[in-house]
């Protein structure tokens, strides 16, 4: 079957069985070009709540469908390939956390959305990269132990002084293995380009970034901006979807090139057998699933605080 072929059989069985297509910014061209929604990791979850598809197949890593599985309990949920993790949110697990919390009691656990459903259970808040800021300023709780990354929690650190921060050692894989001087590098290939950086980069990637924010915000950024030319310092998938929104401008990522292999596990023949078989569901129980939900429920990608942080649970 040619790429087509399997695209086209991918949509009529995701319309035969009213199910949905999530994919993340990071995904490739063929897979990006079956989904009904791309977005960022929460931004997609939202998208999959408001559907009335019976079933999503989220084109992503496990946190991701985890997280659409939290927001949409009634829906079947698959991961178009149940291998996609995301190294981040498994590096920290439920015993260290909960060491983490005695060693720093009265400390609000701020949780990035890359996390297990597991460790969700343990944490007040959940944050996206677009609304991390505006939520632990938000926050009435001035001490903050942040997890799972460091290099998120200390960009937020560093505008919020007045805040006491605890951070525990974890990192992307990817963004953590960019350097200053590959950026140095872009920016003498490319003179002028302003630098759009992931908030995962390590501080001193980040101090050398015209824009840090989330994916969508890198994309939003570019749409909105006139430069014509842009340095890229997050996962080289963002690519295609920067180029087919902006067709006149040019986008050079930073070499050597970011790539997330987890997230390419996912492919067309990944989600075509998902369709074919139904294997892959991702389940919760309900009552892990519910306690996942209330640190969500902060809304985290408006950055609004809908309900009071309790500390003990
Ligand atoms: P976004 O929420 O910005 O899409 O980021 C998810 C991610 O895994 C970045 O590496
Ligand atoms: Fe996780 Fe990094 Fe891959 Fe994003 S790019 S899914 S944070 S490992």
């Amino acid at each position: 079957m040619t790429v087509h072929e399997l695209q086209q059989e991918i949509l009529r069985l995701k319309r035969e069985k009213n199910i949905c297509i999530l994919a993340h910014a990071y995904q490739s061209q063929p897979v990006l070009e079956v989904a009904d929604y791309n977005g960022d990791s929460y931004g997609l979850s939202v998208q999959a709540a408001k559907t009335n598809a019976d079933g999503v197949i989220m084109c992503g890593v496990r946190f991701m469908a985890e997280t659409c599985k939290i927001l949409s309990p009634e829906k079947t949920v698959w991961l178009a390939n149940p291998m996609a993790g995301c190294p981040m949110a498994e590096q920290l697990d439920l015993p260290t956390l909960q060491e983490l919390k005695k060693q720093y009691p009265g400390y609000a656990v701020v949780a990035y959305i890359n996390t297990t459903s597991e460790l969700k259970t343990a944490c007040d808040v959940c944050v996206t990269s677009s609304s991390a800021l505006k939520i632990c300023s938000a926050l009435e709780n001035d001490k903050i132990l942040f997890i799972p990354d460091p290099n998120l929690g200390g960009y937020v650190a560093k505008q919020l002084p007045e805040k006491q921060f605890i951070f525990n050692d974890g990192r992307c894989p990817i963004h953590a293995k960019i350097t200053p001087e590959d950026i140095d590098r872009a920016k003498d290939a490319h003179p002028g380009a302003p630098v759009l950086a992931h908030p995962e980069c390590t501080p001193a990637v980040l101090a050398k970034a015209d824009y840090i924010g989330s994916t969508s915000g890198i994309l939003q950024y570019a749409t909105d901006h006139a430069d014509t030319q842009y340095i890229i310092a997050t996962e080289c998938g963002i690519g295609y979807k920067l180029r087919t929104q902006n067709p006149t401008k040019e986008f050079f990522f930073v070499e050597p090139l970011p790539v997330c292999e987890d997230m390419k596990f996912i492919t067309l023949e990944k989600i075509a057998h998902v369709l074919e078989t139904g294997e892959g569901e991702v389940t919760l129980e309900e009552a892990m699933r519910r306690r996942a939900n209330a640190p969500l429920e902060t809304d985290a990608g408006a950055g609004q605080i809908k309900r009071t942080v309790h500390m003990e649970k």
